[in-house]
Parts: C-alpha cells; sequence; structure tokens
C-alpha cells in the first residue's frame, strides 16, 4: 500500500510539472510571436470580441490599483477613415475593422508627482490589448497619440474626449491579410545580472 501510494505521488509531481511546463508555454508563446500588423482583410470583428480585448486592457497591473483609464473603440468606417485621413501614423485605420484608443484619465489618476504612472498603467494595458488580440487571432499595432500635440487635437476633436481624458494610443485592429513574422529582439549585452 505504502509502496502505490508512493508511485502516486510520484506520478502526481511529474504530471503536475509539466502542466505547469505547458500553460508557462503557452504565454510565453503569445508573447514571442506577437508583432505589429498593420494590414488587415476587409473582415470585420464583432462587439463581443472588442470587449472581451478591452477586457484584457482592464486586467492590467496598476500603480496603487487606480486603473486610471478609459477606453474609446471605434467601429464606424466613417470615423475610422476620418481618423486615417489627419494622422499619418495611423494611416492603417483606413483598412482596419476597427480601433481602440487608450485614455488616461486624470480624474482618476494618482496626484502630485505620482501622477504621471498613469502612463506606465495605461501602457501595460495596451501590450494586454495588443497580446488579447493576437492570441484571438487578430492583428494590431500600438500607434502613438500622447505626448504629440498634434495628434492628441485630431482625437479631442474628432471623439469629443473631456479635457481631463488624455488619448495615449490608438489600436487599428483587423484581420491579418498575410503572415506577419516577429522581429527576434534578443540581445543578450542588454541583459545584466546583480549588477551592471
Ligand atoms: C510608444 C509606441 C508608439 C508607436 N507608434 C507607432 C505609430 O505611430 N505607427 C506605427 O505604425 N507603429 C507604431 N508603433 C509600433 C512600433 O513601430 C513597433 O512596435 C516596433 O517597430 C516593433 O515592432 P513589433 O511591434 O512588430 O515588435 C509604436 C510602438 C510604441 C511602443
Amino acid at each position: 500500500m505504502k509502496r502505490i501510494c508512493l508511485i502516486l505521488i510520484c506520478l502526481a509531481a511529474v504530471f503536475g510539472c509539466n502542466a505547469q511546463t505547458e500553460k508557462n508555454d503557452d504565454v510565453i508563446e503569445s508573447i514571442m510571436s506577437r508583432t505589429s500588423v498593420r494590414s488587415y482583410t476587409d473582415q470585420t470583428i464583432q462587439r463581443k470580441d472588442l470587449e472581451k480585448i478591452v477586457r484584457a486592457g482592464m486586467s492590467a497591473p496598476t500603480a496603487v490599483n487606480k486603473q486610471p483609464w478609459a477606453f474609446v473603440v471605434i467601429d464606424d468606417k466613417s470615423v475610422m477613415k476620418r481618423l486615417a485621413e489627419q494622422l499619418k501614423n495611423a494611416s492603417m485605420l483606413q483598412n482596419a475593422a476597427a480601433a481602440i484608443v487608450v485614455c488616461g484619465d486624470l480624474s482618476l489618476a494618482l496626484t502630485g508627482e505620482n501622477q504621471e504612472y498613469w502612463i506606465q498603467d495605461c501602457s501595460a494595458a495596451t501590450e494586454n490589448i495588443l497580446l488579447a488580440a493576437h492570441g484571438m487571432g487578430y492583428g494590431a499595432v500600438w500607434c502613438g497619440i500622447y505626448p504629440n500635440k498634434e495628434r492628441m487635437k485630431v482625437l479631442y476633436s474628432e471623439l469629443s474626449l473631456p479635457e481631463n481624458v488624455i488619448p495615449l494610443n490608438i489600436i487599428p485592429i483587423g484581420v491579418p491579410d498575410r503572415k506577419n513574422t516577429p522581429k527576434d529582439k534578443w540581445k543578450p549585452e542588454r541583459l545584466h545580472w546583480n549588477k551592471w
């Protein structure tokens, strides 16, 4: 009986370990295979999928758990066309199925010198959005808005953003129209152990 118990414990340990490694491998594989996607088919994206992607954004960590953000999802083609015409850095909006504007909301942010943590918080949400879109088979790209005043002005005007809200970026999303290969960015010389 003792021997059977021992065998069962060993088996559980071995299979438990494997399951954990596989789980982690899934996440690593998604992170490593993500790349910016700027060209899409004309397929649309259902709102339930867009909401799921924003949920992933809202799952990001934030300083003092402030969650100082707001997300504007655009799936109206006429709005995307107007934005594409005015934002040269985001001209791929022209053929995207949808776009998400990640905004910092200063009325929800920390105050004083900690206020600017909103940028890191919203950047974490942005990366979650990019990874969620990728994991769901869509392609997306982070197009920077803040701190470029000209680009910010376009979004304030086209989306009627209130003054306390700052658009950090706009993320066009669609079904990729080709295979996109991720860049290999591994540079061992950038890694330091324990001290510089
Ligand atoms: C802060 C930030 C701003 C960016 N702005 C733009 C942009 O305006 N237009 C664009 O096409 N890509 C933009 N990108 C995407 C980068 O060009 C892209 O992430 C980079 O070339 C690395 O490629 P990868 O995303 O495929 O790994 C931006 C990325 C970041 C993080």
